[in-house]
């Protein structure tokens, strides 16, 4: 068959059409997309759902009635500035944990300012915050692959990474030893999508130590201080969709692994960053995940959990009615599970969340994701978690 020669008009046209192929297959990507979270949206809006509930106890109290725990993230800046806010948390959690301020460095905070140095400074102040509000504290998290500071690239190698990992848990959990409850040993260690075969997420921890570094971390905690509680924490393992359930099941082989060789872990920690759409919530298959957790003699957190808004209408009384029902659902199901010991919502009122930087809605209007709003009110997804404590069963 005769050959059309290559020539470079030949090349760029077949380029474009490439091009504009590959454009129009994303574009009727999200088209169908949008479309489907639409008709979630739509069938979301028409269930009706009251959320009714007795008194108006503080969410603390109604945990603490069915032995749980119930907190919030918090940011120094925050607190500090705003002493509304500050009085919000005494007011409704008994747990607090830092956003920023234990973390290697991230926002303004900077607890790694150089190779060998720490500065304490802000995490000591939510320590001694928590401390006056009479809040539990939960230190999140030592090692993680995101929010390293700008010196670890250039400084940290395959020769060294072992000992910046111990020398920063000895320091870090020693400092605070007796004074954090729990801690967020290692976050988000798993992403099948890397490809490997035991699922873990290509990190310059596993790059330059081995999968034993988890192994390591929890053991150099645990030995730091031998009364927290130590966690494994990760996110993406609450709906019934492919990447979740291959993620879930990744990280229970994760944690048999880390059982079978005697690795100091206590918990599982949830985030439970929830998508309002989203319909595919199994509970049956959610709560089978949970026992299989706690059948390894584990507890579980829920870490994180705040609802995102993507597609969600303008109108407040249908968003939020949407929001606590997923609220209500997961906590419902999630609640029941007997070794799940903990809620933490990543925020307490709207005026401050991450999702208005991270993932602010296309009209512009402001994102309603947590139990209160941005005048502190409580709303509907406040009464969703007071029900879920209410109908718990008792620890
Ligand atoms: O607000 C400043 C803005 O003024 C500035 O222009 C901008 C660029 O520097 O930074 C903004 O601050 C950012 C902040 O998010 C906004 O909320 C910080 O740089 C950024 O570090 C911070 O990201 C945090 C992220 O973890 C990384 O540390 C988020 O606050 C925090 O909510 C998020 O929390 C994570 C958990 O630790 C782990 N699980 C997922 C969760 C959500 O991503």
């Amino acid at each position: 068959m005769f050959q059309r020669p290559w020539t470079r008009r030949r090349i760029l046209v077949l380029g474009l059409n490439t091009l504009a192929g590959v454009g129009t297959a994303v574009a009727a990507k999200a088209a169908y997309r949008h479309q489907k979270v639409q008709s979630q949206v739509q069938w979301l809006a028409s269930v009706d759902r009251s959320f009714a509930i007795e008194g108006n106890t503080a969410l603390r109290e109604r945990a603490a009635a069915k032995g749980l725990l119930y907190g919030a993230a918090a940011r120094r800046g925050d607190l500090e500035a705003d002493p509304s806010l500050a009085i919000q948390y005494g007011r409704e959690c008994n747990v607090l944990v830092p956003e920023w301020e234990l973390k290697w460095s991230a926002g303004s905070s900077l607890l790694r300012p150089t190779p060998s140095s720490f500065n304490f400074t802000d995490a000591d102040w939510m320590v001694n915050f928590a401390q006056a509000q009479d809040l539990i504290f939960r230190g999140h998290t030592l090692i993680w692959h995101l929010c390293l500071p700008s010196w670890f690239e250039t400084t940290v190698t395959r020769n060294n990474a072992e000992q910046f990992l111990v020398q920063h848990i000895k320091t870090v959990v020693g400092h605070f030893a007796g004074r954090i409850s729990s801690w967020d040993v290692v976050n988000e260690a798993i992403e099948p999508n890397d490809g490997r075969a035991d699922g873990l997420r290509n990190t310059p921890w596993l790059n330059f130590i081995g999968e034993d570094y988890i192994d390591l971390a929890f053991r150099v905690a645990a030995i730091s201080d031998p009364k927290a509680l130590l966690v494994y924490n990760d996110y993406d393992l609450e709906y019934d969709i492919p990447s979740h359930e291959a993620k879930r099941s990744a990280v229970l082989k994760l944690l048999e692994r880390l059982k079978s060789k005697g690795t100091p872990i206590h918990a599982l920690g949830i985030q439970g960053h929830l998508a309002g759409h989203e319909t595919r919530f199994n509970a049956q298959k959610f709560r089978k995940f949970l026992a299989d957790v706690a059948s390894l003699g584990l507890k579980i957190l829920i870490t994180e959990m705040d609802v995102s808004e993507e597609g969600l209408p303008a109108d407040f009384q249908e968003r939020d009615r949407i929001m606590a029902g997923a609220y209500e659902d997961f906590l419902s199901a999630t609640l029941d599970e007997q070794a799940v010991t903990a809620l933490i919502t990543w925020g307490l009122s709207d005026r401050y969340t991450w999702l208005t930087d991270f993932y602010p809605r296309s009209d512009g209007a402001a994102v309603r994701p947590l139990p209160l709003d941005e005048n502190f009110q409580r709303k509907l997804s406040w009464n969703a978690i007071a029900r879920a404590f209410d109908q718990a069963p008792v620890r």
